[in-house]
This record gives structure tokens, sequence and C-alpha cells, in this order.
């Protein structure tokens, strides 16, 4: 079988992942942070180490602004729901997943005005457009790194500074990034960012994070959720501290060793070698479907300006059939449909059908993508 499914996550996961989360729970399965015996000191050190092998990994200077989530939806809400009162006005681009458009909307039930940049018809958002937009001012930029539909970057640094001369602070989500494209915060000059660890960093679900700049003010922040944080139990008010003030409840430390297993498995291999090997396999899986007869291929003409997610339709056949067929007839995995994100699938003209995705990752071979692009034309000829 051929899994090309790695957008929604990452499969199969290194096997030192897998030895991590064990370990976890044979050895150091007390809760992190609370009790003070040796069990938890030892969870509460995997939970910490992870935690400042995060914050290096993004640029951040203190390991305490690294918030631990259940996955990017999770911190998405935090930082949406935390950051915004009523009266404000947010910019976010025409290629947001529904884990930013779904809390934005509620936002607007609160009194809270969504001002949506279209995108171009490859999924490309201009950095002018965002500075009409932020003519009338904004309180937040939120952005989608790449699309998780046809793998289009944004031009997060020319959002960012465009926001900041607007005085705006911007969010990234980086579902689809975080493991795939270098992200520096000084780099990027950002202030918050999502991510998940099941995708491309190759934790297991149940991880992700919220991480904040270090220059970024904790108290623009209200938490989304309140209680046991393990510390300064004396008070019934929720603590300030970072990232106390952010994380209540017992964490996932499991996952989170898991999730450390998988940021240590993609920085031996590399950014850019992960990077090269996606864009060889990208760049021959969309020559290839351009190739196919009926076939529209969605996303960038030049590779370099997306990430290796590939969505394509058929004139006249249902992708939910074409689908099927994969799995059914050549056990070729993916995605079809709406992919959790309308509002981008409008701006791609793929709205109400959605498109294949097809995903490859670091265990894909160019020999597999000969073997799906064999299958796809198959399927798209009968
Ligand atoms: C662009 C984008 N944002 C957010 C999410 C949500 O991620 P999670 O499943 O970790 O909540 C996804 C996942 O599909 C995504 O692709």
């Amino acid at each position: 079988m051929i899994y090309l499914d790695n957008a929604a996550t990452s499969w199969p996961k290194p096997g030192s992942v897998t030895a991590a989360m064990t370990d976890f729970l044979e050895r150091a399965g007390g809760n992190p942070g609370r009790s003070g015996h040796r069990l938890s000191i030892a969870a509460g050190r995997i939970v910490y180490d992870t935690r400042e092998a995060l914050a290096e990994f993004f640029g951040i200077g203190d390991p305490l602004r690294m918030i631990f989530t259940l996955n990017a939806t999770h911190a998405l809400n935090i930082a949406i729901q935390g950051l915004l009162q009523p009266g404000q006005r947010v910019v976010t681009g025409g290629m947001e997943h529904n884990a930013v458009m779904r809390p934005l909307r509620e936002m607007e039930k609160r009194g809270i005005k969504v001002e949506v940049v279209p995108a171009e018809k490859d999924g490309t958002l201009s950095p002018s457009a965002f500075a009409a937009a932020l003519e009338g001012g904004a309180r937040l930029v939120v952005v989608n790194h790449a699309s998780n539909i046809c793998g289009t970057i944004a031009p997060v640094k020319e959002i960012a500074a465009l926001a900041h001369a607007a005085g705006a602070l911007v969010l990234v989500d980086a579902a689809q990034t975080a493991g795939v494209l270098p992200i520096d915060f000084p780099t990027l000059d950002i202030d918050l960012l999502a991510f998940t660890g099941h995708k491309a960093l190759h934790g297991p679900p149940g991880t992700g994070g919220l991480v904040l700049s270090d220059s970024f003010d904790p108290a623009l922040l209200n938490p989304l959720v309140r209680g046991g944080t393990g510390s300064r139990s004396e008070y019934e008010v929720q603590p300030d501290d970072l990232p106390d003030r952010y994380e209540s409840g017992t964490p996932n430390g499991v996952g989170i060793a898991g999730l450390g297993a998988g940021l240590a498995w993609v920085r031996e291999r590399g950014l850019e070698a992960i990077r090269a090997h996606e864009l060889a396999l990208s760049a021959r899986l969309r020559r290839g479907l351009a190739e196919i007869p009926g076939l529209t291929v969605y996303g960038p003409q030049n590779l370099e300006l997306a990430t290796a997610v590939i969505s394509f339709t058929q004139a006249g056949k249902r992708v939910s059939e074409i689908g099927y067929r994969l799995d059914d007839e050549y056990e070729i995995f993916c995605r079809v449909g709406l992919h959790c994100a309308p509002a981008a699938h409008r701006s791609l003209g793929t709205f109400p059908e959605g498109t294949v995705r097809l995903a490859p990752g670091p265990t894909t071979t160019l020999g597999d993508i000969e073997t799906v692009l064999g299958a796809v034309r198959k399927v798209a000829r009968a």
C-alpha cells in the first residue's frame, strides 16, 4: 500500500516515536509538574526537554513561551478567542482552514469584524491585497503558512511586516509547515504561531502547541481554559506564570514524549533534506498528473512556492469515485473532498466538490509516485 495522506496526519511514525512513548509510560509515568517523587520528576523532565527543543526549533529564546496544546486547532482557538475583544477587526487570508475560519466566524457573533483577503486561483496571497485590507486597521492578522489543499506557501514575512506597520499582531497557522519549512520567529517577525505535532513533526495525535514570541505580552492573551497547573496551588485564580497560564490540566506526557522524538528525527534528517526530498516527489507528481488528459492540477506552477501537497480534479468524474478506486483497486490512500477548508476551495474554484489530495511524506519514494501515476492514469481512463 502507498500512504499519501501525510497532510492529514503523517504515517508511518519513526520507530523512535513509538519507543519514546512506551518508555514514558513504563519508566516515567508520573504526573509532570505535580508531585515531587521521581516518576513525576522524570515525566516533568521529558516534557521540559521537549518544550526546550521546540522553542529552539522555532527560534524562541524562552522555552516557557512554548505552550503545549492538543493540536493546532486548540492552539488557534486559544489565540483567536483569547486576543480579540468586541469592536476589533481581524484580517485573514482566503486559504484558511476551518481551524481558523470557525473560531473567527464565532467571534463575528461576538462583535468582531472579520475581513478575508481573497487569494489568487493558485492559492497565492498577495502582500499588496493585505496592505489594502490593513488600511482599515486591525488588531490581528491570521495567516495559513501553507495550504492544506494545494501546498501554496504564503509570504508570511511580508504580511507580518505590513501587519506590524498597521499596529496588528500576527498569528501564523503552521499546521502544514512545522517540520517541512524553516520557521524562525526573529526572521519572520511574527507574534504567535500554532503548530501541530501529528503531521510533519511526526509526533502522535493529541500534540501541538502555541508559540509566543519573546516580545509578546501574555497580558494581552486571556486563557481559554483555567484549572490545576501543579503550581501556585494556594490560589483559586489562574496563575500568570508561563506556560501555566495556558496549560491547565494534566498534559499529554506520553504524546509529548513522542513529539520530542519526532522532532529529534526531523532535526537529525534535516529540514533541507526533507524539503529536497518532497520537492523531488512533488515535481514528478505534479508533472505526471498534468500529463493525464482531463485532469486539472491546482497550486502554483513554481514548485518552490508550494509544499508537497497536491490536489487535482477530473472533469466529469466525482472525486469520491477516484479516491474509492485508488484505495480499493490499488491500495493508495489519499483524501478527497473539501479538506476542512471551504473558504480555500472557493478561492481555488473547487467548491463544493473538493479535490483529490495527494500528500507524500519522507518515506514516500519516487517508485511509489510512478505507481500512483500509473493508477491515476487507469482510473482516469475508465
Ligand atoms: C492548515 C491547517 N490548519 C489547521 C489544521 C488543524 O490541525 P489539527 O488537526 O492539529 O488541529 C490543519 C489540519 O488538517 C491544517 O491543515
